[in-house]
């Protein structure tokens, strides 16, 4: 966070000069909570950049990186006021709308990202989005980062024995929670950018997280082991304020959406580079890796199985049948 920081979010900005011509100039802000390069920073400023040029600096996207404005506990919120119109908060934040999102959490629901690609493009997705417009939202796009890594301070994690008495910090999701119960290990929900500090002052032993978060997070400077275990996906949902949008004209809301889909291609293809920075994080000294082998995921998915049964009511059956 950026102490004392005061963003100007509201009044008018000085562009309603007659002679510029930009009188009827939209202005579309843009929080998120991550580090500009990474998959969804750089996705939010390509996302800027085409808007910028589709409508000849008509419209400006104005990106807010880092939760330098709304963490991810009042992000929604602020979406919902209007005090932002546009946010990409990942799955994992989003069950407080519709518990429905928590599928995305399940352990080992997605094998590879053109899995999770196929789901949200066909009736998972559709499912997914329709729980937005009750709650004054108008999803968008989906966007990727990747699948999540578990890092700790304590030891090598191998088998789910390894988890015993260790505390992670996690995401506000029941399904995060009790996968990491699962394996004997206990949680606590705290915002992304306290993420570093929780490590390093031993609130938590750990944390999972995509390999482009514990790179731009220097998370790896205070933990001393990382196991690729690909266990969940971390991806997001990007969307507007309902009102907003539907109050854009349809020119402008016709370009927004062709340069969303040229920006969400583009993050696709972005999201799977950043996933082979492993090497940059297997050549750090100070970080340990390990790779769990087909064994060892088995391992896992034991104790994950009764996760499915316990979840099946809240998320609904039928979408459960949706996973690959
Ligand atoms: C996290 O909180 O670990 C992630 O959701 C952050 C993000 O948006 O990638």
């Amino acid at each position: 966070y950026l102490i004392g920081f005061q963003p100007d979010i509201g009044g008018e900005l000085p562009y309603d000069d007659e002679h510029t011509g930009l009188k009827d100039r939209i202005v579309i802000k843009f929080s998120h909570v991550v580090a500009e390069n990474t998959p969804k920073g750089l996705a939010a400023a390509h996302f800027a950049e085409l808007v910028k040029e589709k409508s000849q600096d008509r419209v400006e996207v104005q990106v807010f990186p880092n939760g330098m404005l709304y963490a991810e506990d009042n992000e929604i919120t602020a979406l919902q006021n209007d005090d932002v119109q546009m946010i990409a908060p990942s799955f994992s934040n989003m069950n407080v709308i519709d518990p429905a999102w928590l599928v995305m959490d399940l352990p080992f629901a997605f094998r590879n990202q053109q899995e999770v690609e196929r789901a949200l493009q066909g009736v998972l997705g559709e499912r997914l989005l329709a729980t937005l417009e009750p709650h004054g939202m108008k999803g968008a796009a989906f966007w990727h980062n990747g699948f999540r890594q578990v890092t700790n301070n304590v030891r090598q994690l191998r088998t789910p024995e390894d988890f015993q008495g260790l505390k992670f910090r996690i995401q506000p999701s029941p399904v995060l929670k009790r996968q990491f119960e699962a394996l004997g290990a206990s949680t606590i929900s705290t915002p992304f950018n306290e993420i570093y500090r929780s490590l390093k002052n031993g609130k938590v032993d750990g944390q999972e997280n995509t390999i482009s978060n514990i790179l731009s997070k220097r998370l790896y400077q205070v933990q001393g082991f990382i196991t690729i275990s690909n266990h969940s996906y971390l991806g997001y949902i990007v969307t507007f304020n309902k009102r907003f949008w539907e109050d854009l004209p349809p020119d402008v809301q016709q370009l927004l959406k062709e340069a969303l889909a040229e920006t969400s291609d583009w993050n696709n293809r972005e999201a799977l580079s950043h996933e082979n920075r492993l090497q940059m994080l297997a050549q750090n000294q100070s970080i340990e890796m390990t790779t769990l082998s087909d064994a060892d995921k088995a391992l896992w998915r034991q104790r994950f199985e009764p996760l499915y049964q316990e979840f099946a009511d809240i998320i609904g059956s039928d979408l459960m049948k949706e996973i690959p």
